[in-house]
């Protein structure tokens, strides 16, 4: 089979066994509970706040490298990067999150090293390595941690979330490791945890809907907004930055928040860019579940061309060529979240994304081949 027609997930979890340890030692969130039911484990996963009915399921899906090579095998997924799943380490304490990212580090190097091979040049796994970015963390012990993971062979990146050091990602605290980052040529996924402020939820139990569905997305986009507003493009533009969930609703409101920045005499001046250009230059995972929203945020992509030499704003009546942004997209699965409620032999959460990928309006089959596996073997440089 040839390279380009790899399927690979690049948005894959995995809470390693060191940190189910840790998860089951907890007394207070985020912890494994564990506990029995008719004889057999029943383990809940507590991560989020107000986990409905004592938490979610959690399984050797979670943890079981043969789970998810079982899982891999049954879509037809030949190459998995593997993340650790939130919350990753925020929650600790500096010199515990320091010397834990160092052994999770080894630990993720171990899962893939290990791995069966793909061909003789690849293997099934690689991974995306852990930051101890918590509050009170020194800068070295960072670049320590970036320098360990560049050392490693099979982890290709790091997965971050949102809140960096304590002030979020435009603390200019991290630009010694976006620097780092950059020249390391490691991939940046970022990914939600947090969401928005509950109180928009409202009162009603609406389960974990609310705030998946957008919660999340609403943290990714502000998070990316941010990060663009500091400059962080602009002064590390070879940073590689892969957005969870296809970027959550910044493809949609890219071309406000262009308008909002032209009008607000504090930051007018401040960007090289028209805020859409910056959409260009960032990767996205396919994980939205219909072809309308990778059709358009290929377009969004697409469209930075029209920005770079500073940009106007009064868009061109032809369209853009789709086919072009979808080389910044890559299939993802969100794996072991997001399982089937019954017993079916694949995932719907899985098949979703595939299907939309195939129905994308102009893509060709190159197009969706770059998105099902190709383009994450030229990112991640496996090719
Ligand atoms: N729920 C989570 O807590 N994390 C994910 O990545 C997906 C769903
Ligand atoms: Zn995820």
């Amino acid at each position: 089979m040839a390279l380009a027609s790899r399927l690979v997930d690049i948005h894959t979890h995995v809470y390693l066994p060191r940190y189910c340890s840790l998860l089951r030692s907890r007394t207070s969130v985020p912890r494994i509970l564990t506990s029995t039911r008719d004889g057999k484990p029943d383990d809940r996963l507590l991560i989020l706040d107000h986990e409905p009915s004592g938490g979610r399921p959690v399984g050797p899906q979670y943890w079981d490298r043969d789970e998810k090579l079982k899982f891999m095998d049954r879509h037809g997924i030949d190459l998995s990067v593997v993340s650790s799943a939130n919350p990753w380490l925020d929650f600790l304490p500096a010199s515990e999150a320091r010397t834990l990212a160092s052994q999770l580090n080894e630990d993720l190097e171990k899962y893939c090293s290990d791995s069966p091979e793909l061909s003789l040049s690849l293997k099934r796994f690689y991974g995306f390595g852990l930051l101890p970015l918590v509050p009170e963390i020194s800068t070295d012990a960072l670049l320590e941690s970036i320098d360990q993971i560049s050392k490693l062979k099979y982890l290709k990146g790091i997965i971050m979330g949102t809140r960096g050091i304590g002030k979020g990602l435009d603390d200019e605290a991290l630009d010694p490791v976006w620097a780092a980052l950059e020249k390391a040529g490691l991939v940046v996924f970022l990914h939600p945890h947090y969401g928005v402020d509950e109180k928009a939820w409202g009162d009603k139990n609406n389960g974990h809907v609310l705030p998946l569905a957008l919660g999340f997305p609403f943290e990714t986009t502000i998070a990316t907004t941010r990060l663009i507003l500091a400059g962080v493009f602009d002064r590390f533009p070879s940073l590689r930055l892969l957005l969870a969930h296809s970027g959550g609703a910044l493809p949609q409101l890219s071309s406000r928040l262009a308008s909002c920045i032209e009008h607000d005499p504090v930051v007018a001046s401040r960007l090289k860019h028209d805020a859409r250009w910056y959409l260009g230059k960032l990767y996205f995972d396919a994980v939205a579940y219909g072809p309308e929203e990778l059709g358009f945020v290929a377009d969004v992509i697409a469209r930075s061309e029209r920005f770079e030499t500073g940009g106007s704003t009064h868009a061109p009546a032809t369209g853009v060529d789709r086919t072009l942004g979808s080389r910044r997209m890559l299939f993802g699965t969100d794996h072991p979240f997001f399982p089937p409620l019954t017993s079916t032999e694949k995932w719907k959460s899985v098949v979703e994304n595939l299907e939309a990928i195939d129905a994308v309006a102009g893509w060709g089959q190159a197009e969706k081949e770059g998105v099902r596996g190709g383009n994450a073997l030229s990112l991640f440089n496996l090719v």
